[in-house]
């Protein structure tokens, strides 16, 4: 327990440890033939940054897609940012060569190596099935630039997510950093959006354009995900 003096009032601070629920269940998910069990929460923490404990509709979303598009990841390598307890890196694994999942909170990426090692154990004993997991901070150029020169062949980027407010500027800007970096047509983001309010909406567009992209709509992808709106969205640089 931690003590701190407040004036005359002494202030005791909970442990994080208090918070932090990780009574994770093995959870099946179907996406058209494609099943996959990982452990998760099934409820939201009361800490917006625990969102990574639980698989969100825009994961269910983009499973939904890449499952009946396996194509647009066939023979290539994949960064997931936010990749939470990792439903979609892990779906991507079964198409394609290569995943990086990466996520920035510590709690989060300790389920989400689980959740790998699981996979890996059940699926695929004798191999790593090409999964690896970095610790990566929207916007933190180091872990970019490290991520680009330790894994060069990633060709292609996705995420899914429900956006906090806060987090769309650097998440574009790491998008940014990434498509400069591997060079005009060598690499696109794919992004699952799911609206939860018309001004988040306008303001994805708007961010995507002031980091110098080109953010499409990828046509039959909209969809009702539970009560909520979500489409797929193809970011390329202008
Ligand atoms: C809404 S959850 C989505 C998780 C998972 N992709 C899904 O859809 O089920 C957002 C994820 O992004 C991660 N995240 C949020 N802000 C981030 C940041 N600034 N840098 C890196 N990861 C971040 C969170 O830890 C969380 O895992």
């Amino acid at each position: 327990m931690n003590r701190e003096e407040d004036g005359d009032d002494e202030v005791v601070c909970l442990d994080e440890s208090f918070f932090i629920n990780d009574d994770y269940q093995l959870t099946t998910f179907t996406f058209g033939s494609q099943v996959l069990h990982l452990f998760c929460l099934q409820s939201a923490s009361t800490d917006f940054d625990l969102t990574g404990q639980l698989v969100w509709p825009g994961a269910m979303l983009m499973n939904d897609y890449l499952s009946k598009n396996p194509d647009v990841l066939q023979a290539s390598s994949i960064l997931e940012l936010g990749s939470g307890v990792g439903v979609t890196g892990i779906l991507c694994s079964r198409f394609c060569r290569e995943v990086l999942l990466t996520d920035h909170n510590e709690e989060v990426l300790k389920i989400l190596k689980k959740n790998i090692e699981h996979h890996t154990s059940s699926e695929n004993p004798n191999s790593d099935a090409g999964l690896a997991v970095e610790k990566l901070e929207w916007g933190n150029s180091d872990q970019i630039n490290k991520i680009i020169q330790k894994y060069p062949d990633m060709t292609l980027l996705s995420i899914l997510c429900c956006f906090q407010q806060s987090s769309i500027s650097p998440l574009f800007d790491t998008v940014e950093q990434f498509l400069r970096l591997k060079g005009r047509g060598q690499c696109k983001f794919i992004l699952a959006y799911v609206s939860r309010a018309k001004s988040m909406d306008s303001m994805v567009l708007n961010e995507a354009t002031r980091h110098g992209l080109l953010i499409n709509e990828i046509v039959g992808t909209r969809s009702v995900v539970g009560n909520l709106e979500g489409v797929i969205f193809e970011v390329t640089l202008k």
